[in-house]
């Protein structure tokens, strides 16, 4: 049978991250390619304790449960954000998903019309162009800087394109890590509010900071997030979208989002004919983990913070070495990920298909940007995945195969 698929999923088939996948699943590959925190550093026991009790205290967690997903759990996070990210929110204004992916798709989906144009910082994550693409958007790339989008760029976009969103991480964006300034926050906020565009703050990372914040004070004070600045999350001008993919286990694939009630509305109901509800007992495992006195879900994610920026910092170490010498990067203060440009024209595809061959793979800048020309002579590396042995293999090989290429040209 030739099977007639829509002309926008085409691309889709041929994703390259499926074959980096694969190769991954061999012994002794090391993968940089993916969006995958420690596994290392699961909270395993505390994980295997919850469950126990979940499923021998809460039956019900095996029936089908609220749309909108597990109440204690949708308060827990609303008292959470309101203490220590200053966003007020009303129970009726987050939605449980599956993944900051699912968020991410349903806005999409009941937001954007074929060829409605949507706004994206650029470089930007794989799955939020993957998502736009599958909309049918006119995807729009909005070039910034170590502050954060570009304002001049953003302004005449929007009054060029009358974009309905803006996609957007202040907080360690995949793949560059930028953490935007506060300056430039307030600013994008406002030109927003001005020109009556809907933001889409992905906040997946936010939590990974590297900062000391005992000398620093708190982040989510000096980086407060789009939504908390937008009249503490009730001006409704942003969706926020926030993920424990990275702060417990990808696995769990618990998502939400958060914002004016008619967005989570019409949101939700598009997400009951896409699965009905996310995993119920998935949702009041991760609750009864919250809860429990013997795991705390903040020193867990400053053990994370801490363990990260050593992978880090050996990283920045291997990237010392004579094959990067003409490459540039900034170093992220958090996040999960290096974004580098190449030394002397060389090509992130080519590169990648010989490190494959030696048994590394990494993010080419390609799957991260619009135009795949822009991300031609780029790569992303995460550095939060592999453990130190597999970060030293990796990066040696990559090495080789950079010194191959130079030493061709
Ligand atoms: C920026 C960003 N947003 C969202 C996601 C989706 O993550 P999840 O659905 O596991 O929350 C990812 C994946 O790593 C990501 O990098």
């Amino acid at each position: 049978m030739k099977y007639s698929f829509a002309t926008r999923a085409e691309w889709i088939m041929g994703s390259p991250f499926k074959h980096i996948r694969l190769n991954s699943q061999q012994a002794s590959f090391v993968s940089l390619a993916e969006e995958l925190p420690a596994s290392d550093l699961f909270p395993l026991e505390a994980l295997h304790t919850a469950a126990t009790t979940v499923l021998s205290s809460h039956p019900m967690a095996l029936q089908y449960g609220d749309a909108e997903g597990f109440i204690p759990l949708r308060e827990w996070i609303r008292a959470e954000w309101k203490q220590h990210k200053q966003m007020e929110m009303n129970m009726n204004q987050i939605l449980l998903t599956t993944g900051s992916q699912q968020a991410m798709d349903l806005i999409a989906r009941v937001y954007v019309d074929l060829g409605d144009a949507v706004l994206v910082e650029n470089p930007t994550s794989p799955g939020c162009l993957q998502i736009l693409r599958m909309q049918g958007a006119t995807i729009i790339p909005v070039e910034g800087d170590q502050e954060g989008l570009r304002l001049q760029s953003l302004d005449e976009l929007i009054e060029r394109h009358h974009p309905k969103l803006l996609f957007v991480s202040p907080n360690f964006s995949n793949p560059t890590g930028v953490l935007w300034s506060m300056d430039r926050r307030k600013q994008v906020l406002d030109c927003c509010r001005r020109h009556k565009v809907l933001i889409v703050e992905d906040d997946s990372y936010g939590d990974l900071y590297f900062e000391d914040t005992r000398t620093e004070g708190p982040f989510s004070r000096r980086y407060p997030t789009l939504c908390a600045l937008d009249e503490h999350g009730k001006g409704g001008q942003v969706l926020y979208i926030g993920s424990f993919s990275k702060t417990v286990a990808p696995g769990l694939r618990i998502g939400f989002a958060m914002g004016h009630h008619q967005l989570i509305e019409v949101m939700g109901a598009a997400k009951q004919l896409a699965d009905w509800q996310s995993s119920n007992l998935n949702q009041r495992l991760l609750y009864q983990l919250l809860e429990s006195t013997t795991f705390d879900w903040h020193e867990h994610v400053a053990l994370l913070r801490r363990e990260y920026r050593i992978r880090l910092r050996l990283m920045e170490e291997l990237l010392k070495r004579p094959a990067w010498r003409n490459a540039r990067y900034h170093l992220p203060t958090g996040g999960m990920f290096l974004w580098i440009q190449l030394p002397g024209g060389l090509q992130s595809e080519l590169l990648l298909k010989s490190s494959i061959s030696k048994g590394v793979a990494f993010c080419p800048g390609t799957l991260c940007c619009v135009d795949k020309k822009l991300g031609m002579e780029a790569i992303r590396l995460n550095f939060t995945h592999p453990g130190r042995d597999e970060l030293l293999l990796g990066m040696h090989l990559i090495s080789e195969a950079v010194n191959e290429f130079t030493a061709r040209s």
